[in-house]
């Protein structure tokens, strides 16, 4: 959000409430949505799921601020002796097209919706999101799993697609 908008917020939810509540009526406002070529933002955060798509020529690469606080990260948990690696990061709308078909020839369109993004709807397109170690439910399990999910969020990641939440994300659960 910028300043002058942070402003304005303030000054309309004095307005509004008065002193005591002008800072939760801040905080429960909506988020601000813009739109900028394409690319859905809100509050400034990139938005992709079901909802909001990305270009289909939307294709920066791995993110180099993702990138390098993925290498901190593992940097870190190979010092207590635990190996995580990117095994799926970047993808271009093309690449997740064919990924998806793939799934759906495989389990069919209902299934392949709970666990794969159609072409333009995947994180991965953002190059900011990455898919560590095997990929399978058996990761939650290990040593790495427990450790990426317990301290991911100190490197400015988070598990986007949590157990128990598929009526939010729209995904079955990705440890
Ligand atoms: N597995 C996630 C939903 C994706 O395909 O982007």
């Amino acid at each position: 959000m910028l300043p002058e908008e942070t402003a304005a917020s303030t000054a309309e939810s004095e307005e509004i409430t008065g002193e005591d509540e002008k800072i939760s009526e801040v905080t429960d406002s909506p988020a601000e949505e813009t739109d900028n070529d394409g690319l859905t933002y809100f509050d400034g955060i990139l938005i992709v799921n079901k909802t909001y798509p990305l270009p289909a020529d939307y294709a920066p690469g791995v993110d180099d601020e993702a990138q390098k606080a993925f290498d901190k990260m593992q940097a870190d948990a190979a010092d207590l002796g635990l190996n995580i690696y990117i095994s799926s990061g970047f993808r271009s709308y093309d690449y997740q097209a064919g990924l998806y078909q793939r799934y759906v020839d495989r389990d069919g369109k209902a299934a392949a919706d709970r666990y794969s993004a159609r072409p333009g709807h995947s994180e991965h397109q953002t190059g900011l999101a990455f898919d560590l170690n095997t990929i399978t439910d058996e990761f939650k399990d290990t040593d790495e799993g427990k450790w990426v999910a317990a301290n991911c969020y100190k490197y400015g990641f988070i598990i986007r697609y949590p157990a128990d939440k598929e009526d939010v994300t729209g995904y079955m659960y990705e440890p």
